[in-house]
């Protein structure tokens, strides 16, 4: 008994000295608390430093964004190809996730070496070596000539601007072929796999282990949102908020940055940790200078790092009795493994000693005892640092969240994690008593990180098959030249029927008369009242001509036409009109002057003179009772009859087209035609007297009013109409009427956008597939918006944000698409417009048998002012179409009420004449 208690005392004693040489020998190696604490510290600001754009380039620890902007939700899905490329082993596999509906991942695997000649050699011919792997495997699998996804892990730095992309920053770890840097891997390996026919694979999505790792573990634990490698190398990433990702365009939801925590004190941040055995290690490695932090504590440098301390210790006499073996001078001789070994609970001890016989040593039992320690110190330091670094992402996520307790999951992987005795238990205790205030679970990765490089890949190729779904959507709206040229024929003919006596009843481009026969000529003076009914807004004008100096001057209101009045009876309507003349004739104090009066109807109108015109049809969002089919002039007559307030002499009704030519014509002699793309869409010209056979004579020209909205309202031109446009049209307040002016005017292209984007969110591709209210709400886009929202200097953010003011709760990505259909739609429009217009002037050129016709458009309308790039693209169509017209654009800049009084000056001329005679 006695001998068994000396015995004891003898080894505690003995260990208790051993200890505390070892120790002391290593003191440096030892942190306290409050140097992790300051270490947490230092990597926080790196992490700051990492993500702002101005200190990104210089700062050590990259924070690469991965792309990855969610967790896997279960509905991931579908068969993959993955690579495992970077860790310890390299691996080829087969995922299968979600069988018939079930949250299950199946995984078929192998693995294949990686020599150090590939490794080490030309970088060319190791991802020719990796995609011969690959076709191995394929062939035993017999996966040839299929297509398949895949997804590549591969555990190094790279810069990513997009999930299938990755340049490599350096090499890290064992590795270092050559000529790879700075290149994007994914095309290299794609160029790789093309040497092999059968080889059908898409590589959809790089990813880090890291990302892997957080993402196999996350499809158990959607707490997930951290990810850990203590193999080879040790990084980490983890869920970062895109507000705070400056690299990145967006702000809203979650991006995964990938740390490279390794990297850190690559700027002498850490130099007062380090340890001459550090810098010693370092010097002897792949990448001296490089990955500091990952070299005090992973897998590949552990056991090196014993091994320079024992041999330190052994020339300093404390060890072996000061003897050396060869083996213990040879670099690489002690591996990670035997560390984990040395530190076993029981068996510790032995396997120490059989490790040091067998790098030709003669160990002591105190030896024995020392050596072991020195392991414990060298391991715990490493889990410590560790430690260190997750807690400094375990605060920051908290912070992120501003939440007072955090509960978090932190997925693991790596062989020292997993084969090391004391390891995880290690860090799990320092990282809880760093960040008391965050409830940690830690996962260990089962399955590798490939599982999750499946979900990404997964998440990658349902993004890339929404994608095609929208482009299929987009491309009906892209028009070819051949079919614009089809478009200017039919109109040309259009144009042609409608000005032919026996067809004019019947055509649907109306081609209406109008009476005004002449471009003002500058002697037009006096002063005139103008109402302008039919745009976005309705405005009563006052408009003083004085002659010879071609000066107008005008006063005008605008009033609201209520949608009640609009859609109610047709004498409200005029009685409402009415009540707003008289309110600005008070307002000008101008009541009791009988002024004569210009009348801008923007409506189809069947006019027998200058003053007279019953109102074929409403279009755009008119349509009070009984009106159509009656003279408008005769109603007004009749309302201001009802008023018995003041009188009027109403000399002129006036198309907006008609008003907006003279306006323009006013300034620009050669402006002979008038363009409205506006709430519609409309254009009048003028035309010789020969041509209209519904107007006697053929001395001189006459503005036609060609009414071109109901161009395709005979079904000429189904043949680009969508169902996009059917189902805009069914919902209009004149379903089959007005076709044309549906597919190019600004009240239609914002309802197109809506039903494109109603289909997309069944499709599930906008909007997570969640109709809302609002998106149900007709007329929710008008114009302005649909012209914001293309605006070319306004960011993402900003596009969001108009869609949120309008009720529609985006994501950046939802945002670029709508912002995609928005262009899609108006460039459609646009053209459409450019082809008819193209129709037009090209008529009046062969009509004159000219070679070359110079003529000026006078336009307006909110789209055309307002859209950044309708004008233009309008413009451009017309050019090529219609190469030989030189076409000058000339904006309305008042409006047509000034070319209605114009008119109204013109005609109460020659009435007053007429009188005379
Ligand atoms: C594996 C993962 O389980 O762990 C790899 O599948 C990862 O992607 C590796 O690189 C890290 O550990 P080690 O020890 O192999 O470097
Ligand atoms: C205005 C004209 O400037 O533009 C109106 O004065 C015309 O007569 C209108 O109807 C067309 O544009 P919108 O976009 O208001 O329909
Ligand atoms: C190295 C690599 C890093 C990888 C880690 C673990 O640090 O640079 O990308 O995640 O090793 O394998
Ligand atoms: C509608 C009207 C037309 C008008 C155009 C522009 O197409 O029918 O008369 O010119 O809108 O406002």
């Amino acid at each position: 008994m006695f001998a068994v208690h000396l015995m004891a005392f003898y080894f505690s004693k003995l260990k208790e000295d051993q200890i505390k040489k070892v120790d002391r020998f290593l003191y440096h190696m030892r942190l306290s608390d409050d140097t992790l604490l300051d270490i947490m510290r230092r990597f926080q600001a790196e992490m700051e430093k990492g993500l702002a754009k101005d200190t990104n380039p210089t700062a050590a620890v990259k924070m690469l964004p991965t792309f990855v902007r969610a967790i896997p939700d279960g509905s991931e899905k579908g068969e993959f190809l993955s690579l495992d490329l970077g860790g310890s082993k390299f691996r080829v596999l087969k995922v299968q996730v979600a069988e018939e509906g079930k949250r299950r991942v199946q995984m078929e695997s192998q693995f294949y070496p990686m020599p150090s000649e590939v490794i080490r050699g030309n970088g060319t011919e190791l991802f020719e070596y990796v995609a011969d792997c690959l076709a191995d495997f394929m062939k035993t699998k017999d996966l040839k000539h299929k297509k398949l996804p895949l997804g590549l892990t591969f555990s190094f730095p790279c810069r990513q601007t997009k999930l299938e992309e990755g340049v490599l920053i350096s090499w890290t770890k064992k590795f270092k072929a050559r000529g790879v840097q700075d290149t994007d891997v994914v095309s290299r390996l794609t160029k790789a796999m093309r040497r092999h026919k059968y080889m059908d694979v898409d590589i959809l999505a790089l990813v880090n282990d890291t990302v892997g790792t957080m993402m196999t573990c996350a499809y158990d634990d959607p707490h997930c949102e951290v990810g850990v490698i203590i193999g080879t190398g040790t990084n980490a990433c983890y869920m970062e908020d895109m507000s705070n990702i400056d690299l990145v365009e967006g702000d809203e939801g979650r991006m995964c940055i990938n740390t490279e925590w390794g990297a850190f004190g690559d700027d002498g941040a850490l130099e007062d940790i380090r340890t001459e055995f550090d810098r010693e290690l370092d010097l002897g490695s792949l990448n001296p200078g490089k990955q500091l932090f990952e070299k005090m504590i992973s897998g590949l440098y552990l056991g090196e790092l014993v091994r320079l301390i024992l041999l330190k210790m052994a020339k300093a006499g404390l060890l072996f009795g000061g003897e050396k073996s060869s083996a213990l001078h040879t670099k690489g001789k002690i591996e990670t493994r035997h560390v984990a070994a040395m530190e076993k609970y029981k068996e510790g001890l032995a396997n120490t000693r059989e490790i040091l016989v067998d790098l030709g040593l003669e160990p002591s039992e105190a030896d024995c005892v020392a050596v072991q320690h020195v392991c414990t110190i060298v391991s715990f330091r490493s889990a410590n640092l560790c430690a260190a670094a997750l807690a400094a992402i375990l605060t920051r996520l908290q912070e992120n969240k501003r939440v007072e307790r955090l509960r978090t999951t932190v997925g693991v992987d790596g062989t020292l994690y997993k084969i090391h005795p004391q390891y995880p238990k290690r860090l799990h205790k320092v990282v809880r008593k760093l960040v008391p205030s965050c409830d940690v679970r830690f996962l260990l990765s089962e399955s590798g990180s490939t599982k999750g490089a499946a979900m990404v890949t997964a998440v990658a190729s349902r993004v890339q098959a929404q994608r095609k779904q929208i482009d299929k959507v987009l491309a009906l709206f892209r028009l070819t030249r051949e079919q614009l040229v089809d478009v200017q024929a039919k109109m040309r003919a259009e144009l042609e029927y409608g000005l032919k006596k026996k067809s004019h009843a019947l055509a649907t481009v109306r081609m209406l008369p109008t009476y005004v026969c002449g471009l003002p000529d500058g002697t037009e003076k006096g002063k005139f009242l103008a109402l302008d009914l039919g745009g976005t807004n309705f405005r009563v004008l006052l408009v003083k001509i004085r002659s010879g100096r071609r000066s107008v001057r005008m006063y005008n209101k605008i009033f609201a036409i209520p949608l009640g009045i609009m859609q109610g009876t047709g004498e409200e309507l005029f009685d409402h009109i009415v009540q707003c003349i008289a309110d600005f004739l008070d307002y000008m104090g101008l009541k009791g002057a009988p002024l004569p009066l210009g009348f801008t109807f923007s409506f189809p109108c069947r006019q027998m003179s200058i003053d007279k015109g019953a109102l074929i049809g409403w279009t755009k969002g008119f349509k009070a009772t009984d009106c159509e089919g009656e003279d408008v002039v005769d109603m007004l007559r009749e309302a201001i009859k009802r008023r018995n307030e003041f009188d009027l002499d109403i000399v002129a009704l006036v198309n907006d087209t008609v008003g907006t030519m003279m306006t323009c014509g006013y300034e620009d002699p050669n402006c002979e035609i008038g363009l409205i793309a506006g709430t519609g869409s409309n254009l009048c010209y003028m035309e010789d007297m020969r041509n209209i056979e519904v107007v006697e004579g053929d001395e001189g020209k006459m503005c036609i009013n060609t009414e071109w909205g109901g161009f395709g309202d005979n079904g000429c031109v189904e043949d680009i109409r969508t169902q996009y446009d059917m189902e805009v049209d069914e919902g209009s307040l004149n379903p089959g009427k007005q076709r044309y002016e549906k597919m190019t005017s600004g009240m239609y292209l914002g309802e197109i956008v809506r039903q494109i984007l109603i289909d997309l969110t069944k499709q599930g591709l906008l909007f997570r597939g969640q109709i809302s209210e609002r998106l149900r709400t007709r007329g929710i886009f008008e114009t302005k918006f649909l012209s914001q929202i293309e605006s070319d200097r306004l960011a993402l953010l900003q596009v969001r944000r108009i869609l949120q003011e309008l009720g529609l709760d985006s994501t950046c990505e939802d945002s670029i698409v709508v912002k995609e259909v928005c262009g899609a739609v108006s460039r459609r429009a646009a053209q459409l417009c450019g082809a008819g217009l193209a129709a037009v002037v090209e008529k009046r050129r062969e009509d004159q048998g000219l070679e070359r016709l110079k003529i000026t458009v006078g336009v307006d309308g909110t789209l055309y002012k307002l859209h950044p790039h309708f004008s233009r693209i309008l413009q451009e169509t017309v050019k090529e179409l219609a190469p030989r017209c030189d076409v000058t654009f000339m904006l309305s800049e008042d409006g047509s009420g000034k070319g209605a009084a114009l008119i109204t000056a013109v005609a109460k001329r020659i009435q007053q004449a007429r009188k005379e005679n």
